[in-house]
């Protein structure tokens, strides 16, 4: 049953939806942080046909300072669930995966993230929290499906709607050139809505590996050409002035390869979307002016900036950006 806490002081009042008791230390907190308070309870029904959430199947075995402290979010890849703990619930990390597996159905893998994005290949280290020990699972986003091993390959869920954003762009006969392309969620999508021809390059051999085999799950052979190797080498070796499109999602270096979209883009010109981390609070215009000065150092020039967004945050006040520039 929920009830619900109402907080009331002079004419203020907070409503507190709590599905317990106010404890005595809370009581004591809410003194400390508002004064002379009154509180009021009232019982209300509960809502039919909601699965529980975790703070719920964690009730009482945890402090209220670890409930407060539980993920309110994580990242669902395929049947694996990836949870951010919080250093003060580490000594709880078991339980809380084992009630994530309760909670949701559909999930057979509890990974907590145990480090950062990292390295070349841009791999993440992970601890197994709960249900079968693996890191491989297939994940379906925008129609396509894309067999995966987190341990080996970068792929983040929430660049759904951006591989979406991108590929909504691309028309019919272009040449694309993704210059890190991962598992392929560009490239497989964008051959998957429109007859282009795509260059899907990766350094990381276990990326182009199952690369390799999403372009077969999807059925765009023919369509999609995976390259294993360092960008930089293969646009210089094979696919100078081919693309229409240049695709650079490496948010961490993507700067320091704009010569190398400039060299895969025709003479005539084409698009890049170009993906940066940005700190500052001038965000935007930081990502811009990077592209702007990458591409005429290049002796190229940005004839129109057509787009610029924040993709997602990354971390405490800083934000992925793109910029999608037509060049000559
Ligand atoms: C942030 S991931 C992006 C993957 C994919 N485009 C996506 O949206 O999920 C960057 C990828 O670039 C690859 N990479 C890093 N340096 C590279 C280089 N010099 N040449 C080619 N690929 C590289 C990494 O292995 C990684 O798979």
């Amino acid at each position: 049953m929920d009830d619900r806490m109402r907080v009331s002081s002079d004419s203020q009042k907070i409503f507190w939806p709590l599905v317990r008791e106010v404890s005595e230390d809370e009581r004591l907190m809410l003194e400390g942080r508002l004064g002379d308070f009154e509180l009021l309870y009232a019982e209300v029904e509960p809502r039919s046909g909601r699965s529980k959430s975790i703070f719920e199947e964690l009730e009482g075995k945890l402090s209220p300072s670890q409930l407060a402290s539980l993920p309110h979010s994580y990242d669902i890849v395929g049947d694996i669930a990836v949870l951010e703990i919080p250093p003060e619930l580490s000594d709880q990390q078991f339980l809380v995966g084992e009630s994530v597996l309760r909670v949701h159905k559909n999930i057979k893998v509890v990974l907590a993230k145990a480090g950062k994005v990292d390295g070349v290949a841009r791999v993440r280290r992970f601890t197994h929290l709960a249900g079968e020990n693996r890191t491989t699972t297939l994940h379906r986003e925008n129609d396509c499906v894309f067999r995966l091993d987190l341990a080996s390959v970068y792929f983040s869920p929430r660049l759904v709607t951006e591989h979406a954003r991108v590929a909504r762009q691309v028309l019919p006969g272009e040449v694309v050139v993704d210059l890190f392309a991962g598992v392929g969620p560009f490239s497989i999508l964008i051959a998957k809505r429109v007859d282009a021809r795509v260059y899907a390059i990766d350094i990381n051999e276990s990326a182009v590996e199952l690369l390799k085999q999403n372009i077969h799950l999807n059925k765009v052979d023919g369509r999609v050409f995976p390259i294993m190797g360092d960008a930089r080498r293969v646009v210089d070796g094979k696919l100078y002035s081919q693309a229409d499109r240049v695709i650079m999602n490496l948010p961490a270096e993507a700067e320091n390869f704009i010569d190398v979209a400039c060299r895969a883009i025709k003479p005539e010109g084409g698009t890049i979307h170009y993906y940066q981390f940005s700190p500052s609070p001038d965000i935007m215009e930081e990502a811009v002016d990077a592209l702007v000065r990458g591409v005429e150092a290049n002796s190229r020039r940005v004839v129109k900036i057509l787009e610029r967004r924040r993709v997602r945050p990354s971390a405490p006040r800083e934000w992925q950006v793109v910029v999608d520039a037509q060049i000559r």
